[in-house]
C-alpha cells in the first residue's frame, strides 16, 4: 500500500526533515494530572460513528431533533462512557475515516477547534455544533513520532477547518460532556487508490503513537471510529428512527460481523491482523479506512480478548462498540 506515500526511515529525506527542524527524542515525561496512575494506553474502543446516534439523543449541540431510535447500540455507548470514566484518562486520541487526507497521516494541532459539523448525507440528521480543546503537545508528538517512522505526516494548523462528522461522532458518543482534551487524526485514503493496498501504514501510525503517548506521558484512551459490514439502503423511511425499517443489509453481512466478534470475543488480538483484511472482503467493512488497525497496532496487538459492549445496524450498516485493556 501507498509506497509512495511512506519513506523508509532514516532515508535522506526523512533525515533532511529531521535535520531541518525536528526536535531530538526527549524523555518521557511524568504521567500529568493523573496522580499515582501509570501513563500510556488504558483502553482502546472500537467507537462508530453514525450520525443517526447523535441524532437519536437529542443532544443540545445537534440542531435536528428525534423521537429516540437505536437504543441498544446507544445503551452500549452509555457503558462505554462509564468504563472511560473509569479509566480516568488525560486525553482521547480518535483516528476517524472521514477526514480524508489523499497525502499523508495529518494531526489536528488547532488548539481550539470550534465549529459546525455537518453530515453530507444526512444534514437533516447531523449538524452539529462543536467547541473542544485539542491536547497540543501530544499531537505535535504524534506528528513527529510519524516523521521518525517514515511515514508522511502533516500538522493542520489552519483555525476553522470543519471537523469531519466522524471525528465529532465519535467524540461525543464516547464523552458527551466535551471535557477531556482531544487529539484528531485524518485517515489517509490513499489506499483506495491503489491496487497493492492494505493496512500496513496504520501499523507505523499506531506505533508512532504509542510512542508519543508514552513520550508525553499521557494516560490515553484510544477511539478506532468504524463500522462493520457497510452496505446500506439508498433510501429512508418516513420517519428516520423508525425501527421497524432497521434491519442488516442481507445475511453475508450480518454473518461477516458475527464471524468477526466472535474472534474479538475470543481473543487474542493478533488474531485479527488475518480476520479483519477477510472481513473487509467479505463485508466492504469500514474498518478498510485503518482506525481499528491503528488502535490496535497503537495498543501493541494486546494477548487478550475484546469486549463486545453493542452491536446494531444504521441504515443496514453493521456497528459494534467495543472495549479492549491491554
Ligand atoms: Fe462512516
Amino acid at each position: 500500500m501507498a509506497r509512495v506515500f511512506q519513506v523508509p526511515a532514516g532515508s535522506s529525506r526523512s533525515g533532511a526533515r529531521r535535520a531541518a527542524g525536528t526536535p531530538a527524542v526527549p524523555a518521557p515525561a511524568p504521567a500529568r494530572g493523573s496522580g499515582e496512575q501509570k501513563a500510556g494506553i488504558v483502553a482502546g474502543y472500537l467507537a462508530p460513528h453514525p450520525p443517526h446516534l447523535v441524532y437519536a439523543e437529542n443532544p443540545p449541540q445537534n440542531e435536528p431533533r428525534s423521537t429516540g431510535g437505536w437504543e441498544v447500540l446507544r445503551w452500549g455507548y452509555e457503558e462505554l462512557r462509564r468504563r472511560l470514566r473509569a479509566h480516568r484518562p488525560d486525553v482521547l486520541v480518535v483516528h476517524a475515516p472521514h477526514w480524508i487526507t489523499m497525502v499523508g497521516h495529518h494531526v489536528n494541532c488547532v488548539p481550539n477547534p470550534r465549529g459546525i459539523s455537518v453530515e453530507p448525507i444526512f444534514p437533516h440528521l447531523f449538524r452539529y455544533h462543536y467547541d473542544f480543546r485539542t491536547d497540543v503537545d501530544l499531537a505535535e508528538a504524534i506528528v513527529e513520532e510519524g516523521e521518525r517512522a517514515g511515514l508522511v505526516t502533516s500538522a493542520l494548523r489552519e483555525d476553522g477547518v470543519r471537523v469531519d462528522y466522524a471525528t465529532i461522532g465519535a467524540l461525543h458518543l464516547a464523552n458527551p460532556e466535551w471535557d477531556l482534551p482531544v487529539v484528531s487524526l485524518s485517515a489517509n485514503n490513499n489506499p483506495y487508490y491503489y491496487s497493492d493496498a492494505s493496512l500496513t501504514e496504520m501499523e507505523t501510525l499506531g506505533a508512532a503513537t504509542r510512542r508519543a503517548i508514552e513520550r508525553t506521558g499521557r494516560r490515553a484512551v484510544l477511539l478506532g471510529s468504524n463500522s462493520l459490514s457497510h452496505l446500506h439502503w439508498d433510501i429512508e423511511p418516513e420517519l428516520p428512527e423508525d425501527m421497524s425499517a432497521e434491519r442488516p443489509f442481507n445475511h453475508a453481512q450480518y454473518a461477516g460481523d458475527m464471524e468477526l466478534l466472535q474472534t474479538i470475543r475470543e481473543g487474542p488480538t493478533s488474531r485479527l491482523k488475518d480476520a479483519v483484511p477477510k472481513h473487509i472482503e467479505a463485508t466492504s467493512s469500514e474498518t478498510k479506512a485503518g482506525s481499528l488497525t491503528w488502535l490496535l497496532a497503537a495498543m501493541g496487538w494486546p494477548d487478550i480478548a475484546g469486549d463486545v459492549l453493542a452491536y446494531g445496524t444504521v441504515i443496514a450498516t453493521g456497528n459494534a462498540v467495543v472495549e479492549w485493556v491491554p
